[in-house]
Protein backbone atom coordinates (compact mmCIF):
# COMPACT_ATOMS: atom_id res chain seq x y z
CA UNK A 1 0.00 0.00 0.00
CA UNK A 2 1.14 3.60 -0.84
CA UNK A 3 -0.80 6.07 0.69
CA UNK A 4 -0.10 10.30 0.05
CA UNK A 5 -0.60 13.04 2.90
CA UNK A 6 -1.48 16.20 1.05
CA UNK A 7 -2.32 19.21 3.47
CA UNK A 8 -1.34 22.57 3.60
CA UNK A 9 1.83 23.37 5.83
CA UNK A 10 0.40 22.62 9.12
CA UNK A 11 -2.73 20.95 8.29
CA UNK A 12 -1.79 18.12 10.30
CA UNK A 13 -0.21 15.17 7.87
CA UNK A 14 2.67 14.64 10.60
CA UNK A 15 -0.16 14.08 13.63
CA UNK A 16 -2.38 12.36 11.67
CA UNK A 17 0.46 9.61 10.08
CA UNK A 18 2.22 9.09 13.10
CA UNK A 19 -1.57 7.89 14.66
CA UNK A 20 -2.22 5.92 11.30
CA UNK A 21 1.29 4.03 11.01
CA UNK A 22 0.09 2.45 14.35
CA UNK A 23 -3.02 1.31 13.21
CA UNK A 24 -2.01 0.26 9.51
CA UNK A 25 0.81 -1.19 10.34
CA UNK A 26 2.94 1.16 7.82
CA UNK A 27 5.89 2.94 7.50
CA UNK A 28 5.62 6.71 8.32
CA UNK A 29 8.18 8.58 5.32
CA UNK A 30 8.06 12.21 5.93
CA UNK A 31 10.01 14.40 2.94
CA UNK A 32 10.61 17.52 5.69
CA UNK A 33 11.76 15.08 8.56
CA UNK A 34 14.50 13.94 6.25
CA UNK A 35 15.79 16.73 4.91
CA UNK A 36 16.21 18.16 8.95
CA UNK A 37 17.82 14.47 9.95
CA UNK A 38 20.28 15.49 6.46
CA UNK A 39 20.57 19.26 7.90
CA UNK A 40 21.31 17.84 11.42
CA UNK A 41 23.80 15.61 10.11
CA UNK A 42 25.25 18.50 7.95
CA UNK A 43 25.38 16.57 4.44
CA UNK A 44 25.43 17.93 1.22
CA UNK A 45 21.93 17.76 1.19
CA UNK A 46 21.26 18.76 3.74
CA UNK A 47 23.08 21.93 3.37
CA UNK A 48 21.35 22.87 -0.10
CA UNK A 49 18.07 21.62 1.12
CA UNK A 50 18.68 24.51 4.26
CA UNK A 51 19.20 27.29 1.81
CA UNK A 52 15.49 26.68 0.89
CA UNK A 53 13.96 25.72 3.60
CA UNK A 54 14.88 28.53 5.78
CA UNK A 55 12.98 30.49 3.61
CA UNK A 56 9.64 28.47 3.13
CA UNK A 57 10.62 27.77 -0.45
CA UNK A 58 10.69 24.50 -2.05
CA UNK A 59 13.76 22.21 -2.72
CA UNK A 60 14.59 21.84 -6.01
CA UNK A 61 13.04 18.49 -7.43
CA UNK A 62 15.60 16.46 -8.38
CA UNK A 63 16.93 16.25 -4.85
CA UNK A 64 13.88 15.58 -3.49
CA UNK A 65 13.11 12.84 -5.74
CA UNK A 66 16.50 11.05 -5.64
CA UNK A 67 16.25 11.23 -1.63
CA UNK A 68 12.75 9.81 -1.43
CA UNK A 69 13.24 7.06 -4.16
CA UNK A 70 15.95 5.78 -2.40
CA UNK A 71 13.91 5.95 0.87
CA UNK A 72 10.93 3.66 -0.89
CA UNK A 73 13.79 0.93 -1.54
CA UNK A 74 14.42 0.03 2.00
CA UNK A 75 13.29 -3.41 2.95
CA UNK A 76 10.60 -1.76 5.76
CA UNK A 77 9.18 0.38 2.93
CA UNK A 78 7.40 -3.32 1.76
CA UNK A 79 5.26 -3.07 4.87
CA UNK A 80 3.35 0.08 3.02
CA UNK A 81 4.17 3.60 3.15
CA UNK A 82 2.60 6.78 4.18
CA UNK A 83 3.88 9.44 2.15
CA UNK A 84 4.14 12.57 3.73
CA UNK A 85 5.01 15.83 2.09
CA UNK A 86 5.58 13.97 -1.30
CA UNK A 87 4.64 14.55 -3.98
CA UNK A 88 4.64 18.60 -4.03
CA UNK A 89 4.94 19.19 -7.38
CA UNK A 90 4.19 17.99 -11.04
CA UNK A 91 7.45 16.19 -11.92
CA UNK A 92 8.04 14.59 -8.60
CA UNK A 93 4.41 13.02 -8.95
CA UNK A 94 5.14 11.90 -12.21
CA UNK A 95 8.49 10.52 -11.54
CA UNK A 96 6.68 8.62 -8.18
CA UNK A 97 4.09 7.29 -10.41
CA UNK A 98 7.26 5.92 -13.20
CA UNK A 99 8.93 4.32 -10.52
CA UNK A 100 5.49 2.84 -8.40
CA UNK A 101 4.40 1.44 -12.32
CA UNK A 102 8.05 -0.11 -12.55
CA UNK A 103 7.78 -2.02 -9.59
CA UNK A 104 4.12 -2.96 -10.50
CA UNK A 105 2.87 -0.69 -7.71
CA UNK A 106 0.50 2.13 -7.41
CA UNK A 107 -0.55 5.36 -5.16
CA UNK A 108 -3.68 3.34 -3.29
CA UNK A 109 -5.26 6.28 -1.52
CA UNK A 110 -4.54 10.05 -1.67
CA UNK A 111 -5.70 11.93 2.02
CA UNK A 112 -5.85 15.39 1.75
CA UNK A 113 -6.46 17.30 4.94
CA UNK A 114 -7.74 20.43 4.75
CA UNK A 115 -7.57 23.20 6.58
CA UNK A 116 -8.22 27.17 6.11
CA UNK A 117 -5.06 29.34 5.90
CA UNK A 118 -5.28 31.39 8.78
CA UNK A 119 -6.15 28.42 10.99
CA UNK A 120 -2.89 26.80 9.39
CA UNK A 121 -0.63 29.93 10.55
CA UNK A 122 -1.69 29.79 14.24
CA UNK A 123 -1.21 25.95 14.33
CA UNK A 124 2.71 26.72 12.72
CA UNK A 125 2.94 29.26 15.11
CA UNK A 126 2.20 27.49 18.40
CA UNK A 127 3.81 24.42 17.30
CA UNK A 128 6.63 22.69 19.63
CA UNK A 129 8.38 19.86 18.82
CA UNK A 130 10.20 17.16 20.79
CA UNK A 131 13.83 17.24 19.76
CA UNK A 132 14.18 13.54 20.37
CA UNK A 133 11.46 11.66 19.04
CA UNK A 134 10.05 14.02 17.22
CA UNK A 135 6.34 14.39 18.28
CA UNK A 136 4.67 17.80 17.81
CA UNK A 137 2.68 19.31 20.34
CA UNK A 138 0.80 22.89 20.23
CA UNK A 139 1.33 24.91 22.74
CA UNK A 140 -3.00 25.55 22.62
CA UNK A 141 -4.06 22.76 20.74
CA UNK A 142 -2.64 19.94 21.89
CA UNK A 143 -0.71 21.56 24.70
CA UNK A 144 2.25 18.98 26.37
CA UNK A 145 1.73 18.52 30.27
CA UNK A 146 5.14 20.60 31.38
CA UNK A 147 5.39 23.21 28.72
CA UNK A 148 9.19 22.71 27.20
CA UNK A 149 8.93 18.80 27.59
CA UNK A 150 7.52 16.17 25.87
CA UNK A 151 5.26 14.05 27.09
CA UNK A 152 6.39 10.86 25.74
CA UNK A 153 10.20 10.75 25.56
CA UNK A 154 11.12 13.41 28.05
CA UNK A 155 13.01 15.29 25.33
CA UNK A 156 13.13 19.11 25.01
CA UNK A 157 10.79 20.67 22.76
CA UNK A 158 12.05 23.34 20.36
CA UNK A 159 10.01 25.74 17.66
CA UNK A 160 11.41 24.72 14.19
CA UNK A 161 12.66 27.88 12.41
CA UNK A 162 10.52 28.00 9.48
CA UNK A 163 7.86 27.69 11.63
CA UNK A 164 7.50 31.80 12.39
CA UNK A 165 4.25 33.78 10.72
CA UNK A 166 6.24 35.25 8.13
CA UNK A 167 7.85 32.11 6.80
CA UNK A 168 4.39 30.46 7.34
CA UNK A 169 2.68 32.53 4.63
CA UNK A 170 4.95 32.35 2.50
CA UNK A 171 5.06 28.17 2.70
CA UNK A 172 0.94 28.24 2.45
CA UNK A 173 1.12 30.22 -0.61
CA UNK A 174 3.66 27.83 -1.94
CA UNK A 175 1.08 25.26 -0.96
CA UNK A 176 -1.63 26.58 -3.29
CA UNK A 177 0.38 27.45 -6.06
CA UNK A 178 2.50 24.49 -6.54
CA UNK A 179 1.12 21.45 -4.64
CA UNK A 180 -2.27 22.17 -4.87
CA UNK A 181 -2.84 21.59 -8.52
CA UNK A 182 -1.74 18.26 -8.08
CA UNK A 183 -4.59 16.89 -6.31
CA UNK A 184 -6.68 17.11 -9.65
CA UNK A 185 -4.38 14.29 -10.59
CA UNK A 186 -5.10 12.01 -8.14
CA UNK A 187 -9.00 13.43 -8.17
CA UNK A 188 -8.99 11.77 -11.67
CA UNK A 189 -7.95 8.66 -11.15
CA UNK A 190 -10.25 8.13 -7.96
CA UNK A 191 -7.83 8.02 -5.59
CA UNK A 192 -8.17 11.36 -3.65
CA UNK A 193 -10.45 11.70 -0.51
CA UNK A 194 -10.66 15.23 1.30
CA UNK A 195 -11.51 15.26 4.81
CA UNK A 196 -12.31 18.66 6.98
CA UNK A 197 -9.05 18.77 8.91
CA UNK A 198 -10.23 21.84 11.15
CA UNK A 199 -11.40 19.61 13.92
CA UNK A 200 -10.53 17.34 16.46
CA UNK A 201 -7.28 15.31 15.80
CA UNK A 202 -9.22 12.40 16.53
CA UNK A 203 -12.48 12.78 14.36
CA UNK A 204 -10.02 13.28 11.43
CA UNK A 205 -8.51 10.00 12.46
CA UNK A 206 -11.55 8.27 11.98
CA UNK A 207 -12.77 10.52 8.71
CA UNK A 208 -9.09 9.35 7.11
CA UNK A 209 -9.45 5.84 8.44
CA UNK A 210 -13.08 5.83 6.87
CA UNK A 211 -11.67 7.34 3.66
CA UNK A 212 -9.31 4.06 3.75
CA UNK A 213 -12.42 1.84 3.96
P1 LIG B 1 7.54 19.68 6.01
O1 LIG B 1 8.28 19.32 7.21
O2 LIG B 1 6.88 18.61 5.20
O3 LIG B 1 6.50 20.80 6.41
P2 LIG B 1 5.02 21.12 5.93
O4 LIG B 1 4.41 20.46 4.79
O5 LIG B 1 5.10 22.57 5.82
O6 LIG B 1 4.17 20.50 7.00
P3 LIG B 1 4.43 20.49 8.49
O7 LIG B 1 5.31 19.36 8.91
O8 LIG B 1 4.89 21.84 8.90
O9 LIG B 1 2.93 20.32 9.04
P4 LIG B 1 2.02 19.04 9.20
O10 LIG B 1 0.94 19.07 8.18
O11 LIG B 1 2.81 17.77 9.32
O12 LIG B 1 1.34 19.42 10.59
P5 LIG B 1 1.58 18.83 12.07
O13 LIG B 1 1.01 17.46 12.17
O14 LIG B 1 2.98 19.03 12.51
O15 LIG B 1 8.47 20.48 4.99
C1 LIG B 1 9.32 21.51 5.45
C2 LIG B 1 10.09 22.08 4.28
O16 LIG B 1 10.89 21.04 3.64
C3 LIG B 1 9.25 22.66 3.12
O17 LIG B 1 8.86 23.98 3.37
C4 LIG B 1 10.25 22.54 1.95
O18 LIG B 1 11.22 23.56 2.03
C5 LIG B 1 10.94 21.22 2.24
N1 LIG B 1 10.25 20.09 1.58
C6 LIG B 1 9.62 19.05 2.19
N2 LIG B 1 9.09 18.21 1.28
C7 LIG B 1 9.39 18.73 0.07
C8 LIG B 1 9.09 18.33 -1.28
N3 LIG B 1 8.38 17.22 -1.54
N4 LIG B 1 9.56 19.10 -2.29
C9 LIG B 1 10.30 20.22 -2.04
N5 LIG B 1 10.60 20.66 -0.80
C10 LIG B 1 10.16 19.92 0.25
O19 LIG B 1 0.61 19.82 12.89
C11 LIG B 1 0.91 21.20 12.99
C12 LIG B 1 0.50 21.72 14.38
O20 LIG B 1 -0.92 21.67 14.51
C13 LIG B 1 1.06 20.90 15.54
O21 LIG B 1 1.38 21.78 16.59
C14 LIG B 1 -0.11 19.97 15.93
O22 LIG B 1 -0.07 19.64 17.31
C15 LIG B 1 -1.32 20.83 15.60
N6 LIG B 1 -2.47 20.05 15.11
C16 LIG B 1 -2.46 18.99 14.26
N7 LIG B 1 -3.72 18.57 14.01
C17 LIG B 1 -4.55 19.38 14.71
C18 LIG B 1 -5.97 19.46 14.87
N8 LIG B 1 -6.82 18.60 14.24
N9 LIG B 1 -6.48 20.45 15.65
C19 LIG B 1 -5.66 21.32 16.29
N10 LIG B 1 -4.31 21.30 16.19
C20 LIG B 1 -3.74 20.34 15.41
Amino acid sequence: MIILMFGGPGAGKGTQSEILKDSLGMVHVSSGDLLRDNIKRDTELGRVANEYMSKGRLVPDDLIIAMILDRLLLPDAERGVLLDGFPRTRPQAVALSEALEFKSKRVNAALYISVADDVLIDRLAGRWTCRNCGHVFHEIFAPPRVAGVCDICGGELYQRDDDTREKAITRVSVFHETTEPILEYYKLTGTLCEVDGDRPIEEVTKELLDCLR
